[in-house]
């Protein structure tokens, strides 16, 4: 029960199980159906969490702390989460705010190596102990500050393996953790804006055949930039300004008032609009580029519920200025859960597509899962490969690797069968 009377639990906001995908014309009917009816993939009702936390509370506690559900949800979901606490994390200070060492009570002792040998075994005890058919790792966990790519250090995958072996300081505990599931065959996809992908470990992630994917939920402000900038661009409108500030008040909130970790999640919101700006060479001359600027605040007071506030100024005709500000209450956790489960869904899915030339059968796809970067602010691709981030395009190719897995051609929008 809530204020506004009983709501039912749905999946709003998960493009797995709460959009639909246009399948063709019937009678001159369009006929959509659920996404999830395209290609058999997991249901979310049947995935089995568990995980690692540098903090120990349990799930119930940290429910309440994190003030997100409404209260009378809380009290029904008490009973079921109360046992559940998470496994013990990896921990380095160095790589996180120093607000967060309060939480850091829940730890992997031990040198780099035994780190990822333990979360190697945390990984095989699970997936034991619920019989499962496979495991997908996701890192909802803080954003770190870039590591440093250092010849000799996480340059190569035979340097990173070294360095670990060595003890390096400079690795990541977001890469170890992408490691160890590399060297279990377990699909890693990473939901902050962190370089947790350096090269050592996308060569051993490519050698190996494992999935990896990223980077950064793309759950508000990005994901409205995404649609609105192609928008603009497309019709012949000229942003040159581009205003983002952000405030939230949760634990994101807090650990990313820090410089270093601000940093990464800067430049993870900052790369977003370049295809778009380089796709018209109408409006910008070779190397032009709007002004973008993004500021994020912490401001306890807002929790989960992010405020994000957006001025787009374009250039339009004879002159003229068209200014566009949006104000966006977020609601952060709320956005980021379905996502979090689209990303496990379809990285598992993308696990069983197998691309094959006249009859011939080929590898799978390549292991850098650029078909998430629908749900992902940078998206990860491999190299030398275009990255595309507008939302529409994102989406498209999607569905039309979808369509194509079950012999539908690809959507044009021509609709020429109703033209002639
Ligand atoms: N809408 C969104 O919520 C959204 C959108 C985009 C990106 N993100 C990113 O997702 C991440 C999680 O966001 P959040 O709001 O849930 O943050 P949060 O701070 O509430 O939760 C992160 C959790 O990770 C734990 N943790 C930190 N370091 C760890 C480690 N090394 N191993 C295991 N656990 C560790 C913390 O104790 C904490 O409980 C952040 O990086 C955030 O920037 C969130």
């Amino acid at each position: 029960m809530t204020k506004d009377g009983l709501r039912k639990p749905n999946y709003y906001g998960s493009l797995t199980h709460a959009a639909t995908c246009r399948v063709g014309n019937y009678q001159g009917e369009e006929v959509h159906v659920p996404f999830s009816s395209l290609l058999p993939m997991v249901h979310p009702n049947d995935i089995v969490v568990g995980g690692w936390d540098i903090s120990s509370l349990n799930l119930a506690d940290a429910m309440e702390r994190a003030r997100v559900l409404d209260f009378e949800l809380q009290k029904q979901l008490v009973p079921y989460m109360r046992g559940t606490v998470p496994l013990p994390g990896i921990y380095d200070p160095d790589f996180i705010a120093a607000n967060q060492v309060g939480r850091a009570d829940n730890l992997i002792k031990g040198s780099r190596a035994e780190q990822v040998a333990a979360v190697r075994g945390h990984i095989r005890d699970f997936r034991a102990a619920h019989s499962l058919d496979s495991v997908v790792v996701l890192w909802t966990a803080n954003t770190e500050r870039y590591a440093e790519v250092l010849e000799g250090l996480n340059d190569t995958a035979a340097n990173l393996l070294a360095a670990v072996e060595r003890d390096e300081a400079e690795i990541a505990p977001s890469t170890l953790y992408a490691l160890a599931c590399v060297q279990e065959g377990v699909p890693f996809v990473n939901g902050s804006p962190q370089n947790t992908f350096v090269p050592g470990l996308i060569e051993l992630a490519t050698e190996a055949g494992v999935l990896i994917g990223g980077d950064d939920f793309k759950s508000g402000q990005t994901k409205m930039k995404s649609v609105l900038v192609d928008y603009l661009v497309g019709a012949g409108i000229k942003p040159v300004s581009i205003v983002s500030y952000n405030h939230l008040g949760n634990n994101d909130g807090m650990n990313l008032s820090a410089p270093a970790t601000f940093r990464s999640k800067e430049i993870s919101k900052s790369n977003v609009v370049d295809d778009m700006v380089l796709s018209n060479e109408l409006l910008y001359a070779p190397g032009e580029h709007p002004d973008h600027v993004v500021v994020i605040k912490y401001v306890p007071y807002v929790a989960d519920s992010k405020r994000a506030l957006d001025e787009y100024v374009s250039e339009i005709f004879m002159g003229g200025r068209n200014t566009i500000a949006m104000h966006n209450t977020c609601e952060d956790s709320l956005l980021a859960a379905p996502i979090i489960l689209d990303l496990v869904i379809l990285a598992e899915l993308l696990t069983r597509i197998r691309l094959a030339r006249d009859g011939e059968e080929l590898a799978g796809l390549h292991p850098v899962a650029v078909l998430l970067s629908y749900l992902t602010k940078a998206p990860l691709v491999p190299q030398g490969t275009p990255v595309v981030n507008a939302l529409a395009k994102q989406r498209a190719m999607l569905e039309n690797v979808f369509r194509a897995c079950v012999g539908l051609a690809p959507e044009n929008n021509m609709m020429l069968e109703f033209k002639a």
